[in-house]
């Protein structure tokens, strides 16, 4: 189905970082959240879902390494915690188990972990994305995608009672995406109090994130966790020196998973990281 589509330019390409840290702790994250919200019927909506599985011998993922520093490096280790394996185990069976050519984006992991009864809707704003993305998807029970702006989606379509979970994982070329973030969320959590939503945000300067946290807590009054990744001390404001999560309605358990996952990739994937997990 096809959507509104605005008039904004839509540069951003994530077949260029796909496998890398931030995808290994968002990834690793949702499966360690979908573990725990399946069980009961579970309607997922993807609002930035991408194409849906990555090509990583492709000019794009060659060009800039960064699964190579990413993804690769995760496999071939022997200290990762716990928390990676049921990533590991989605990258291995991709794969066949032989050398990582292929990288699950969200909608291949949130599609493998449903059970029969679940629902999942992902959205995708670019139409050669979405097209690729509808073809992968295509035939998976419970599972529909939909050419359109993720946010009026899932402001739209979240429903009113049981389990829900909102992933957010813009591209962050637009400046609007920190208000439109907080917006959703604000929104969502009035249609569905119960609502559990994951939000995926770059780590350049911390002014820029503490500002989103606290229109997020002016917003929204939900007990938050926010998990923190810096692959560097932040001292150049230009570059993405981390990434951090933010998962609302969080599951009761979440801490540890969370600590043990930023904390592997910023020490084993960074240079003099950090990572630090902690309740807002
Ligand atoms: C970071 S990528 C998503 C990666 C994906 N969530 C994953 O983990 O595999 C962001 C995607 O959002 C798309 N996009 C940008 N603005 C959007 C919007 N308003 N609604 C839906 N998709 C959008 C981009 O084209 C891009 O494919």
């Amino acid at each position: 189905m096809r959507g509104t589509v605005p008039e904004i330019a839509l540069n951003y390409r994530h077949a260029f970082h796909a496998g890398n840290f931030a995808d290994l702790v968002k990834h690793a994250a949702l499966l360690q959240v979908l573990a725990r919200l399946v069980g009961q019927p579970l309607t997922v909506i993807d609002t930035h879902a991408g194409r849906g599985l990555y090509d990583l011998a492709g000019a794009e993922a060659k060009k800039s390494g960064e699964a190579e520093a990413g993804i690769v490096r995760l496999m071939a280790a022997t200290d990762a915690p716990g928390e990676f394996a049921p990533l590991a185990a989605a990258v291995r069976k991709l794969n066949g188990g032989g050398p990582v050519r292929r990288y699950p984006g969200s909608p291949w992991l949130i599609a493998e972990a449903l059970r029969p009864g679940d629902n999942y809707l992902a959205c995708e704003l670019r139409p050669d994305e979405h097209q690729a993305l509808s073809e992968r998807m295509r035939g998976k029970r419970g599972v529909r995608t939909l050419c359109a702006d993720g946010y009026d989606v899932a402001v739209a379509q979240t429903p009113v009672s049981g389990r829900v979970l909102i992933l957010i994982d813009p591209p962050f070329e637009r400046a609007d995406d920190y208000v439109r973030i907080v917006e959703t969320l604000a929104a969502v959590r009035r249609r569905n109090s119960a609502a559990t939503a994951l939000v995926w945000l770059p780590l350049k300067d911390l002014e820029t994130f503490d500002g989103f946290l606290r229109d997020l807590e002016d917003a929204v009054e939900a007990p938050a966790l926010v998990a923190e990744t810096r692959m560097r001390p932040l001292t150049d404001p230009l570059k993405m020196n981390g990434c951090a999560l933010v998962l609302l309605g969080a599951p009761a358990d979440m801490t540890a998973p969370l600590e043990a996952i930023c904390r592997w990739t910023a020490q084993t994937l960074g240079a003099a990281g950090t990572a630090k997990v902690y309740p807002i």
